[in-house]
């Protein structure tokens, strides 16, 4: 038999997916059991050079045609996007009771939980390994070879850009800028960097992460989310001098008042493995019982790696192991309930730019001890009186509105030159 297959997109990991599947048609076929042919592709322009011919498929300018057409068993949607294209693509392609593969992390953070009933009521399989963290098959692990345990927490470094950034900053003592800069002539940021620099993107894999890991339907809009953009190589060098690294870290955990979400850019002790990750690798830590910890390192994105996931969904579909998008049945999926970051306890690094004034010292540790704030370690170098100096500080576990209220009223002080820098120390 031969499982045929429709390709819409093929920019970046369109082509290699492509590309791959020729290359390596042998191996494919062996583990699929089967043979697996593209038959029609679909995308923007007909016209453009992609490296490959085109005519030797049948063209679609209207994908829709293509998600619903007869000679196709599986769709594979890589145009990307929560809405739009994607999204009617998916609908289609599902409801016409074909199997769907995608990489659009965006449209499964918002929409996977409808398209997977749609699967599951059509019989079909909904399958998205390649949204989450490309070359690395974190989705797989969660709902396959770690299906036993009880998953307590899943962390990870899930943006390979960001990743890029804090560790040539950390290595080099350049500028944000400068490396943004960079990575945007090398490839690694898109000339709008606002989704991967912001934490978007990072927050869209955890939700997905965690929507599999606790069995609920993903919450995008509870992860608390920030970013890159504001991480100074003033605060990387003080980073260093702590013992830590910042990166930029999701974290989806089991708290007694629910599943918590966070996305930032936060301090991790030298020694921990997500601190050790560098430049666009990704990593993916997953706690649970009986496992204990379990890390996967890999590359996050690029053609050759998301192809890599998206051909692992197909060779699935294509042997009958075409497993459920998120581990169980769309039925089954909760509505998890959301804990807060600000009922979050732990430790924390501020940095206040103070004018260097007798005194000042006295005023901020006054705001401390008034909210019951301790404060673990104090760092202030040389003095330039009257100028603004930074002052560091880190914090014993305290409660995270608390800190907040703390950096508010810091930064409110007449010696207080700029708004300080708050970040969590993830030690995890
Ligand atoms: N690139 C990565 O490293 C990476 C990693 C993980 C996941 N992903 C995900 O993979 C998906 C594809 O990403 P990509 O980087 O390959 O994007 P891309 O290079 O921009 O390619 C997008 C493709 O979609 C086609 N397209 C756009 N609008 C269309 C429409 N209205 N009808 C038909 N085709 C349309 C484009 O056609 P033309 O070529 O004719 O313009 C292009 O071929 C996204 O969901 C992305 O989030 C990408």
């Amino acid at each position: 038999m031969t499982i045929r297959l429709g390709v819409i997109g093929l920019g970046v990991v369109g082509a290699e997916t492509l590309q791959t599947l020729k290359n390596h048609s042998n191996v494919i076929e062996e583990r699929s059991g089967q043979k697996v042919e593209i038959i029609e592709v679909s995308a923007r322009d007909k016209s453009r050079d992609r490296g490959f011919d085109v005519q030797k498929y049948l063209w679609r300018d209207d994908p829709i045609e293509l998600a619903t057409s007869q000679n196709i068993d599986v769709v594979v949607e890589l145009v990307g996007g929560e809405d739009g294209v994607a999204l009617e693509v998916a609908e289609a392609a599902l409801k016409a009771g074909k199997h769907l593969v995608t990489a659009n992390k965006a449209m499964i953070a918002r929409h996977g939980a409808r398209l997977a009933a749609i699967a599951e009521s059509m019989n079909v399989t909904l399958a998205f390994e390649a949204a989450v963290a490309g070359g690395i098959p974190a989705l797989k692990a969660l709902k396959e070879g770690l299906a036993g345990n009880r998953i307590n927490r899943v962390s990870g470094i899930l943006n390979g850009t960001c990743n890029y950034i804090v560790t040539e900053m950390s290595e080099t003592g350049r500028s944000f800028d400068d490396v943004l800069k960079e990575a945007q002539a090398k490839g690694y940021a898109e000339a709008d960097p606002a989704f991967d620099i912001d934490g978007v993107d990072a927050a869209q894999k955890l939700s997905i992460l965690a929507a599999i890991a606790f069995g609920g339907t993903p919450n995008f809009d509870s992860v608390d989310t920030s970013g890159v953009r504001y991480v100074t190589d003033l605060d990387i060098k003080f980073a260093k001098e702590l013992g830590y690294q910042i990166r930029l870290i999701g974290v989806a955990e089991r708290t007694k008042d629910g599943v918590m979400q966070r996305v930032s850019a936060c301090m991790t002790p030298k020694a921990h493995p997500l601190a050790r990750i560098d430049g666009v690798t990704n990593a993916v830590l997953i706690e649970g019982s009986p496992v204990g910890q379990s890390l996967l390192v890999g590359p996050g994105a690029g053609g050759g790696a998301t192809a890599s996931a998206v051909l692992g969904d197909i060779v699935d579909i294509a042997s009958g192991r075409g497993a459920r998008g998120f581990g169980e049945a769309a039925s089954s999926l909760k509505e998890l309930s959301v804990a807060p970051v600000s009922v979050r306890t732990g430790s924390f690094y501020i940095r206040v730019m103070v004018i260097d004034r007798p005194g000042v010292i006295a005023e901020m540790a006054a705001i401390f001890g008034k909210n019951g704030v301790s404060i673990e370690s104090f760092l202030q170098h040389g003095r330039q009186p009257d100028e603004a100096v930074p002052v560091v500080m880190t914090t014993h576990d305290t409660n995270e509105s608390t800190i907040r209220n703390v950096v508010e009223q810091l930064g409110a002080l007449a010696t207080v030159a700029e708004t300080p820098i708050l970040m969590r120390i993830e030690s995890l």
